[in-house]
């Protein structure tokens, strides 16, 4: 077993969000030069913490289909740049309009709009500029190239950024079943796919045991997002570091709205479980993907 006992689980999520940190603080833009503010405003919510779930699930799934070496780590670094430009960018005035992000306040609190909006930009080419890296560490080339390719089909149009896209435009209005899954397994889920299938792809994974982690991954995200719902209604400010009651004051349709909270944590429930039966079904060693499912799906923060 690569985790050894359940007990340990809160350790071993602890070494490797710690590793996620010392990864992510290497392929940081220098804080100099005329365009010193800008990186000033990139690296502040950057660093304000967060659970680094992405980088975590990365490093695992190279791990588990046997990568090794330090190729995972530019990807690592991107993916939470890619995340963390989509939370500046979530919490303007033009879209959530929130004032506090991973305990602080948000980035155009602090930098203003300007400078915040193009702090998302910047840290958004940047996670490009840093994956792009892998390709001079001596690794298939081919490989790195899916993986790059994986992560902005999974970013644009066809993935986080169509999601945000919808979620903004219907503010206030009722949204049909069909359309309010789309949202989600865009916004939200596209990013775990992401991540659960890069360190795979990056590893040599075959297409059956990645088609089983994307769908895992899509069923774990969209939990993961109706159960922030859920804790946007009942969850903790301080513990969340950001904003409750933040859907109700935009008018959001949320699986909440539309379901009840009940309802929603029963839907939670079933996509965990089914996500957990696919990653037990594969040969590899799932065990710490498994538990690390449990932790996103029952979080109180
Ligand atoms: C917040 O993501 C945005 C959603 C997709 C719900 P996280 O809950 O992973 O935020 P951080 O990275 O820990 O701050
Ligand atoms: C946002 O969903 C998902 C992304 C930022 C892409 P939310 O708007 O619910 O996320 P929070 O609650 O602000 O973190
Ligand atoms: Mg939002
Ligand atoms: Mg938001
Ligand atoms: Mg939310």
């Amino acid at each position: 077993m690569r985790m050894g006992h359940t007990v340990n689980f809160k350790e071993e999520l602890a070494a490797r969000t710690a590793r996620a940190e010392e990864v992510l603080a290497r392929f940081l833009p220098p804080q100099e030069g005329p365009a010193k503010e800008l990186a000033d405003a990139m690296s502040y919510s950057l660093l304000a913490g967060g659970k680094r779930l992405r980088p975590v699930l990365m490093a695992e799934t190279f791990a588990v289909f046997g990568g090794e070496g330090a190729v995972i780590e530019p990807f690592m670094a991107g993916m939470e740049m890619i995340h963390t430009h989509s939370l500046i960018h979530d919490d303007l005035p033009a879209l959530d309009n929130d004032d506090l992000r991973r305990g602080r306040p948000t980035t155009h609190r602090v930098y203003g709009e300007a400078a915040a909006i193009l702090a998302g930009d910047a840290l958004l080419n940047y996670a490009y500029e840093t994956m792009c890296r892998a390709f001079g560490m001596g690794h298939d080339t081919d490989a790195v190239a899916r993986t790059l390719s994986l992560i902005a089909e999974k970013t644009g149009i066809r993935g986080m950024l169509g999601g945000q896209s919808v979620d903004v435009a219907l503010e206030g209005k009722p949204i049909p079943a069909d359309t309010l899954s789309y949202i989600y397994e865009k916004k939200t889920a596209a990013l775990i796919e992401a991540s659960m299938t890069a360190g795979a792809v990056l590893a040599g994974a075959d297409e059956a045991d990645t088609a089983v982690l994307l769908e895992a991954a899509r069923k774990i995200g969209v939990a993961f997002q109706i159960r922030d719902d859920i804790l946007d209604v009942e969850g903790d400010q301080a513990a969340l570091g950001k904003p409750v009651h933040s859907d109700e004051k935009n008018n959001k349709t949320t699986y909440v709205t539309l379901y009840g909270l009940a309802e929603a944590d029963r839907c939670v429930q079933k996509l965990s479980g089914e996500a957990l039966a696919l990653l037990s079904g594969l040969k590899a060693d799932t065990s710490f993907l498994q538990e690390l499912t449990r932790a996103m799906t029952t979080r109180r923060f």
